[in-house]
């Protein structure tokens, strides 16, 4: 990670390269993006990015916001619509401060996961936050898109907990929840990122953990049954005790039998309680994964973190507090929703065409509903997935070569284009926060319509999407904060 000392990095600067990089999660988008940023801004202070909003807008120059960089399109560091514009980096601004007695946190806007977290655990053993998994992913993009962990079934998303917000509008103005109305305060917790202005900080709720946790990790081949397994799962998944969350993922792996490639399910779990309480829970509710004492890891909520973001919990939890992504790969990501089991036939079938991408990086992930996400109503936020759906799926697919990428997009294509019979239609749902510019993009980014927009927009928040644009409309009429899938105002 580069050294950071300076607000504003034009492409002369001989750091500029490496800052527009450092947090690039994704390094498609930018392989084909026609223009770099004409500035990057790393604000210091609230006054530096009012400033950057009032000369943007005089020179008709777009801004970018990035906190983590884990945007799946790259749209906080890329403008794949050839209009200038400028990066506001927002990594100078991630302070947090917790106040254990009234359990609630105040996060800046450019603060990472794994930094609060870290920061949480620093001040207390029983406090935690339920969002995502992995720690380098901002909070400024993921609590504008929902945020989905470990401990959804039984909290919710990081959106339902989110009690207080900063944001600067267009206008250059610093509103907090009173300042901004309800309106507002609805739309920018789910809507989207990039869409309604800058935050700069986001109060929330912190929620009760216990001191023992336990996790476990069970790995099946289909040789090991795992189709069957799987079957059983979406029977339970949403149904089993809230305090259990069990997220299987699919990938491809050599057969230790015949050395070929096969498909493996990792039931990655996380239950907030000890090992005797869960192995009851699973005895009664899923004894067909045979799970025992010896497959179980009882330790802190903090050491979980680290053993879901693929860490040895004997690592210093310091390991949070890096910002450089994991692993810096080409990628592409799509997202779906299942309503109804899929038989054993369909889940064949899916493998079959897993399969067929021998030699690429692949995953498909099962995130379980039920519990806290799926009782809250689809209006509370604009994330409006909640009851009725069994799981999220989550398709992945990651590679090394730039000459790779169009094999690979082919892939998914398919791949996404074969599950449409087993998932939710009319519309057919998907997550914001794992964009996917194939479901419709706004008119190269300049000015959307509402009917273009409204392609991708009903996927992504069904009925919601009207009361987005009503709101984008009072406050942006101009549409000064946009992307290729940023919510527009009725008059574009
Ligand atoms: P980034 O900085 O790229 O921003 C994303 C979008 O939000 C951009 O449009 C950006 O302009 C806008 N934005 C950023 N900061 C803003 C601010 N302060 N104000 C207004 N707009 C802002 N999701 C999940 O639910 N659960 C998970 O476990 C994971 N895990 C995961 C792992 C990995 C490796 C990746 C790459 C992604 C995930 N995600 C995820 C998806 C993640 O939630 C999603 O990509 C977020 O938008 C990333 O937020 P960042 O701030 O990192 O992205």
């Amino acid at each position: 990670m580069p050294s950071i000392s300076k607000v504003a990095y034009t492409p002369k600067n001989s750091s500029f390269s490496s800052i527009l990089l450092s947090s690039e999660q994704n390094l498609r988008p930018a392989s084909t993006a026609p223009l770099k940023p004409t500035l990057i801004l790393t604000p210091f202070h609230e006054s530096h990015i009012q400033a950057a909003i009032y000369c943007a807008k005089k020179q008709g120059i777009q801004i970018s916001v990035r906190s983590g960089g884990h945007d799946y399109e790259g749209l906080s560091y890329t403008s794949p619509s050839k209009h200038p514009f400028v990066i506001v980096d927002l990594r100078n601004l991630s302070s947090i401060s917790i106040d254990t007695e009234s359990s609630t946190a105040w996060i800046q806007g450019g603060a990472t996961l794994g930094e609060l977290y870290h920061k949480i655990a620093e001040k207390s053993k029983t406090l935690a936050f339920a969002a995502g998994v992995c720690p380098t992913v901002g909070v400024g993009g993921h609590f504008s898109g929902g945020g989905y962990g470990m401990m959804s079934r039984k909290f919710g998303l990081a959106v339902d907990h989110i009690i207080d917000a900063k944001i600067i509008d267009v206008n250059g103005r610093i509103l907090d929840r009173q300042s901004m109305g309800e309106d507002l305060f609805w739309a920018i917790r789910g809507g989207g990122g990039g869409t309604f202005g800058i935050i700069i900080a986001w109060k929330v709720k912190l929620l009760p953990v216990p001191e023992i946790v336990t996790v476990f990790n069970l790995t099946k081949t289909l040789d090991q049954n795992a189709t069957q397994l799987l079957l059983k799962w979406q029977y339970i998944a949403d149904k089993i005790d809230p305090n259990l969350l069990i997220r299987p993922r699919i990938t491809n792996v050599n057969s230790s039998q015949n050395g070929k490639i096969t498909l493996q399910a990792t039931f990655n779990s996380l239950f907030l309680g000890g090992v005797n309480e869960l192995l009851s829970v699973m005895n009664r509710s899923f004894p067909e994964l045979s799970l025992v004492k010896e497959d179980c890891t009882e330790m802190s909520w903090i050491e979980s973190i680290l053993f879901f973001a693929g860490f040895a919990t004997s690592e210093s939890v310091d390991v949070l507090l890096s910002r450089t992504p994991l692993g810096r790969v080409y990628f592409k990501g799509k997202s779906d929703f299942v309503k109804q089991p899929i038989s054993e036939n369909g889940l064949e079938g899916i493998w079959k065409r897993m399969l067929e991408e021998a030699d690429g990086l692949i995953e498909m992930e099962f995130s379980p509903y039920g519990g806290r996400l799926s009782e809250i109503s689809e209006y509370s936020t604009p994330f409006p997935h909640r009851a009725g759906n069994i799981y999220m799926l989550h398709y992945a697919v990651a590679w090394n070569n730039v000459s790779e990428s169009e094999e690979k997009l082919t892939w998914i294509r398919r791949l996404y284009s074969y599950m449409a019979s087993y998932v939710s239609s009319s519309p057919r749902e998907a997550y914001v926060n794992y964009r996917d510019l194939d479901l419709g993009v706004n008119n190269d980014g300049n000015h959307p319509s509402y009917k273009v927009a409204s392609i991708w927009g009903t996927k992504y928040f069904k009925n919601n999407f009207e009361r987005l644009v009503h709101i984008k409309t009072e406050v942006d009429p101009s549409d000064f904060f946009r992307n290729e899938q940023s919510i527009p105002p009725f008059s574009s």
